[in-house]
């Protein structure tokens, strides 16, 4: 078969660029009438998207760049998204710098001079347009969550497959900012308090880095199951707001670092009655006092490890309480529970939208045409700086 040879002269004039591609190529595509006028602003229909790169690893200051590349319209099983806010959570941070066991792939695929890979591993998109043979009930307009860790979710658009997303099928009572962050840190919580400890109502649990998104998660999904949360957080200028804002939202207590040292303090915050399970956040000496309040067949959780410390456990506590210990990944659990997890974030989701469950408090970067890198980059140092009490978040709206 001879190769098509085309010639943009004059039996191509007047077409739009749009419908001379849907001539010469056949392409037939189902794209969003509101954001269409801006997608296909481009020349032949290209999307430009923005987004952060980084080549090397090392502190996001040094290594992050913006860069700007073109998508073509989508075709086949491909789909084109926008996305509408990305968080900026201590594990795509953790990515950039290197020390992340997931690490994502550096490719030439967006044009930088160097491979290069974009960060940021959750976020909601919007689906703008989808290639011919995506699933029917996949339409313009819907909105999306990631499926997996390393898309690269600190960007504007992006082309995508049907197996990069979980679709949210109702928007209703549902904020951005809240859709974007359910499926890592609320999951996390979630799973450990239903997975490890075999945990009944009344029961008590305890955990530090309380204030964290996972903690807050943790202590609001206790209320709904009707467990009990000793939460630990570190002492601070305001704690008695900090702690007043954890009782608001559940907490059964909240007591600062030095006071969970004294037993007694324990002891009156629970009534006596036995902790079962301890969530671990900090690591360091924080875990070893979790552990020496976990009640006789305990089970201890490590998810986090912010204060970069080693975990540290005295011999009786295995001996003699027989004490069992977990880590808790919520990449490695979803890759296996792909269907459980789409489940359980439709079930979050509804919590929200009947006001049983809140996202944590945001401090929201706005990501325009015209942003800078350098307010970028401020906004993802912010985002993991200690005390400061509120989840980072790119709110890319505007775009
Ligand atoms: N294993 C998993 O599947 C999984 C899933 C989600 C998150 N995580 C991990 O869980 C941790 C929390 O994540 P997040 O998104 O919930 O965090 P976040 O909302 O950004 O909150 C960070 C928390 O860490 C505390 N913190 C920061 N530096 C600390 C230090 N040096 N010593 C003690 N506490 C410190 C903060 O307390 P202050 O207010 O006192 O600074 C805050 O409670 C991170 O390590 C993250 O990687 C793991």
């Amino acid at each position: 078969m001879k190769p098509i040879r085309l010639r943009l002269s004059s039996p191509w004039q007047g077409h739009t660029p749009l419908a001379l591609r849907r001539t010469v190529f056949g392409l037939h595509h189902r794209t969003l009438p509101d954001v269409a006028a801006r997608y296909y602003a481009t020349r032949f229909g290209y999307a430009l998207s923005r987004c952060l790169v980084f080549s090397n690893y090392g502190q996001p200051e040094k290594v992050l760049s913006l860069h700007s590349y073109s998508i073509p319209p989508p075709y086949g099983d491909n789909l084109i998204v926008k996305f509408l806010a990305s968080p900026i959570n201590p594990a795509d941070v953790n990515q950039i710098e290197g020390v992340y066991p997931e690490k994502p792939e550096f490719t030439r695929e967006l044009g930088t001079s160097g491979e290069s890979a974009v960060p940021g591993n959750e976020g909601l998109v919007q689906i703008i347009s989808c290639g011919s043979r995506v699933n029917s009930s996949i339409r313009p307009g819907q909105w999306a969550i990631m499926s997996g860790p390393n898309f690269g979710t600190w960007r504007t658009y992006a082309a995508a497959k049907e197996s990069d997303l979980i679709m949210l099928p109702n928007k209703e009572g549902i904020s951005q900012l809240d859709a974007a962050t359910v499926s890592v840190n609320p999951s996390t919580a979630y799973r450990m308090l239903r997975d490890y400890g075999n945990l009944q109502q009344n029961d008590y649990f305890i955990q530090n880095g309380a204030n964290s998104g996972v903690g807050r998660s943790a202590i609001q999904m206790a209320n709904i199951w009707g467990f009990k949360s000793i939460n630990i957080v570190r002492n601070r200028p305001g704690i008695e707001e900090l702690k007043k804002e954890l009782v608001d939202i559940g907490g059964t207590a909240v007591l600062t670092e030095e006071e969970a040292k004294d037993k007694n303090r324990i002891a009156e915050a629970t009534n006596g009655e036995p902790i079962k399970l301890a969530l671990n956040c900090v690591g360091g000496e924080s875990a070893t006092n979790l552990v020496r309040v976990l009640g006789k067949g305990g089970h201890l959780v490590t998810y986090g490890a912010m204060a970069k410390k080693p975990l540290c456990l005295s011999a009786s506590a295995l001996i003699f309480k027989d004490l069992h210990f977990h880590g808790f990944w919520i990449s490695a659990w979803s890759k296996e529970n792909q269907a459980a997890k789409s489940a359980m974030i439709l079930e979050i989701l509804e919590w929200i939208r009947n006001g049983e469950f809140k996202s944590p408090p945001y401090d929201v970067t706005t990501w325009s045409d015209d942003t800078k890198l350098r307010s970028l980059i401020d906004a993802v140092n912010k985002g993991i700086s200690e005390f400061s009490g509120r989840k980072g978040i790119f709110l890319m709206n505007e775009t």
